[in-house]
């Protein structure tokens, strides 16, 4: 059995409301979508780095992480969903069905090996997979309009993170059959709507993802801590 890594980096970034998709601003010195790709490639245990970028991307072939020997370039999709589903397709014929494949967001550059280790380990020998997450300090409401109609309880809520960890062959059919399907945000919940149930394993806090103007300074205050 191996592990492959499959990376959606064909966003626009609009929350960000910078100049360029924001795995490619400049965090410390590099872009964000380097530092993330570095932090698989040290973790020293995947075949391949799978990347889904836009078609018509010109900062990804500057990149000299582009032709990197263990990384392939993947044409990104309208929706993230899309993007990793043509990711997965361009390990076609080197990945079996029954690997593992680790899916995580180009923006999420603090994600230690650390992380990648415990998700692995915890998983190896469970037959579905299950994703990195964490659970809420925050009371959290449910609201229609602006009014409170109730507040969930907050032990069964976790938010999901990334690396997103699921068979090869199990991960793509879902995917396929979740085609334009609005509701699937992350992989795990393609696995879901199939009926399985994937596991939660706890990830560290640090593993933000860049979204918002302000979350590239708490990304650096992060990689200094690390
Ligand atoms: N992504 C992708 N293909 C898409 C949309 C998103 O590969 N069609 C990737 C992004 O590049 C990012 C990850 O999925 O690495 C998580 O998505 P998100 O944080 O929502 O990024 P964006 O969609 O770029 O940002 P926004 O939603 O603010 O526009
Ligand atoms: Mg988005």
């Amino acid at each position: 059995i191996q592990f492959w890594a499959v990376v959606p980096a064909a966003g626009v970034g609009k929350r960000m409301q910078s100049d360029r998709p924001k795995q490619y601003l400049e965090l410390a010195g590099k872009t964000v979508i380097e530092r993330t790709l570095n932090r698989l490639l040290e973790a020293g245990v995947f075949g391949a780095v799978a990347v889904a970028v836009s078609t018509e991307d010109p900062y990804w072939p500057e990149l000299e992480v582009s032709r990197h020997p263990s990384v392939i370039t993947a044409p990104g999709g309208k929706e993230r969903a899309d993007s990793v589903l043509s990711a997965l397709k361009s390990l076609h014929g080197q990945a079996d069905d029954g690997d593992w494949v680790l899916v995580h967001d180009a923006a999420r550059p603090c994600i230690t090996s650390e992380d990648i280790r415990k998700l692995i380990d915890t998983l190896a020998d469970d037959p579905i997979g299950g994703i990195l997450a964490l659970s809420s300090h925050d009371t959290l409401k449910d609201v229609q309009g602006s009014s409170i109609v109730g507040t969930l309880d907050r032990r069964h809520i976790w938010r999901a993170l990334t690396p997103q960890m699921f068979r090869y062959g199990m991960l793509k059919a879902a995917l396929t059959e979740a085609e334009g399907n609005p509701a699937i945000t992350d992989e795990a919940s393609a696995l879901e709507l199939k009926g399985f149930k994937p596991k939660i394993v706890e990830g560290r806090a640090d593993n933000i993802k860049i979204t918002r103007p302000e979350d590239l300074a708490l990304a650096m205050f992060y990689l200094e801590q690390q």
